[in-house]
């Protein structure tokens, strides 16, 4: 619903903001399993962005439903609405010149496809932390695969609930088989010609 509003375009733009912050802003959006270490990467590389004076900020699964979204369930029109919202707020930060982080499992392509069509395709890098289930089952900080085992959470991802995989991220973090520190490193390095950061 939309109704009876008209849009208003107002004169300082994405560009004119990006001059001011001295780099282009973008998305990148953190999508694995509960566990996979999106929220860890995202907050190693926002760490790293800060140090070269690159204006971020992150929005994150579990606090934004504690907020905005906390009406929201695990079930999979919920998370299509989860992801709704947070592409449409995450568009406005980038609209703002602010590269944005997002760290939420995101598990259905239909959704992350259409995180793509609100932020536009030029602004979204899409980052696969591809972690196994095991590891992810093994590591388990918050205790919920032990409950969802138990029966004790419905929807569980990767285990009652399904997880699609990327078939073409932008790129593709393997954290079962290198360190954070590199993981991290492989991040920034992608993404440092992107903010194009002597812009003028
Ligand atoms: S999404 O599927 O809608 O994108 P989101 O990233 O916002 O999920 O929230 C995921 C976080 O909620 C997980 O990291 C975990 O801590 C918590 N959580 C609680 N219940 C579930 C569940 N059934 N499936 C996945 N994550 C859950």
């Amino acid at each position: 619903m939309s109704l009876n509003t008209v849009r208003h375009d107002y004169k300082i733009a994405k560009a004119d903001r990006e001059k001011i912050h001295k780099h282009k802003s973008f998305l990148l959006w953190f999508t694995g399993l509960s566990g996979s270490g999106k929220s860890t990467l995202a907050n190693l590389v926002e760490v790293e962005l800060n140090k070269q004076n690159i204006s971020t900020y992150t929005l994150d699964g579990d606090n934004i439903r504690q907020g905005i979204n906390k009406d929201l369930t695990f079930a999979p029109e919920d998370r299509t609405e989860n992801i709704r919202r947070i592409a449409e707020i995450a568009n406005l930060f980038v609209d703002a010149g602010v590269v944005t982080l997002a760290a939420f499992v995101s598990p259905y392509i239909k959704d992350r496809e259409n995180i793509k069509k609100i932020v536009g395709a030029e602004n979204f890098i899409e980052i696969y932390v591809n972690t196994s289930l095991e590891e992810c089952e093994r590591r388990d900080v918050k205790g919920l695969y032990k409950k969802a085992r138990a029966g004790e959470i419905k929807n569980m991802t990767g285990i009652s609930a399904p997880y699609e995989a990327p078939t073409n991220p932008d790129l593709e973090i393997k954290t079962d088989d290198q360190s954070i520190e590199a993981s991290t490193k492989q991040i920034v390095d992608f993404i440092v010609e992107k903010l194009n950061t002597s812009y003028e």
